[in-house]
């Protein structure tokens, strides 16, 4: 199983939830060398309004590609599915706080299967509901739009969000943020603390993927 790449670098996380699945390798491929972390949204039309990937898809993509799978479930049985993604090839699972009744029994479940852990919460919950756990988890997800859509305007109260959850952070966890990253975005969300950048649309609606994760960097680390 792969590791979350260290802190203290930014890194910017295709999803492929924007990807064209009738050619889905070749569209990951496409950017396989510009990144290490490859994101990938499943939803179960019940946590969020919208049904996407299962394990199947992780089983599949998994001998061809080295990258971290970053594996965020948007799904209300987070503990029933997390360990089938892990048998199929996730190396980090993010739950979401709001679907879950037992946070710590979680993140334990997590640890016991030598996954990564990640937290989300939704652009409603508060930073402070995570308090009691964030010490233990390698990553936290703050959703910068509503979960279940890719293609959806950033939401500018996520920036407070982020400074407020990077001072409950330590230097050795990630902030991932997810929604609404563009060029136009990404310097003011780096800005704010983050240091893990999904996109969807930015990157796989571009012609040019590969060249569409370098203009997010760029833009995110030029000062
Ligand atoms: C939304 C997903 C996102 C989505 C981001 O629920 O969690 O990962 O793919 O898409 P863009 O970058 O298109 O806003
Ligand atoms: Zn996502």
């Amino acid at each position: 199983m792969r590791t979350l790449p260290a802190a203290g670098r930014i890194e910017i996380a295709p999803s492929i939830l924007s990807a064209d699945f009738s050619r889905l390798g070749d569209h990951v491929r496409q950017i396989e060398n510009e990144v290490q972390i490859l994101h990938i949204d499943v939803m179960d039309g019940h946590f969020v309004p919208n049904i996407t990937i299962g394990p199947v898809v992780v089983k599949k993509l998994r001998p061809h590609f080295d990258l971290f799978f970053d594996t965020h479930l948007m799904i209300s049985d987070a503990p029933k599915y997390a360990p089938e993604f892990i048998r199929a090839g996730s190396d980090g699972i993010t739950f979401h706080l709001e679907a879950v009744d037992d946070p710590k029994a979680m993140i334990q479940q997590l640890r016991d299967l030598k996954a990564s852990v990640g937290v989300s919460i939704k652009p409603k919950t508060p930073a402070s509901a995570l308090k009691h756990i964030i010490a233990d988890v390698d990553m936290i997800l703050l959703m910068t739009v509503e979960p279940g859509f890719g293609g959806q305007e950033f939401i500018p109260e996520s920036l407070d969000r982020a400074r407020e959850l990077r001072k409950m952070m330590r230097d050795d966890q990630r902030l991932e943020v997810d929604g609404g990253i563009y060029t136009t975005t990404a310097p003011m969300i780096v800005e704010a603390g983050a240091d893990t950048l999904v996109a969807g649309n930015a990157i796989f609606s571009n012609s040019d993927p590969a060249r569409a994760v370098r203009d997010i960097l760029q833009a995110a680390t030029t000062k």
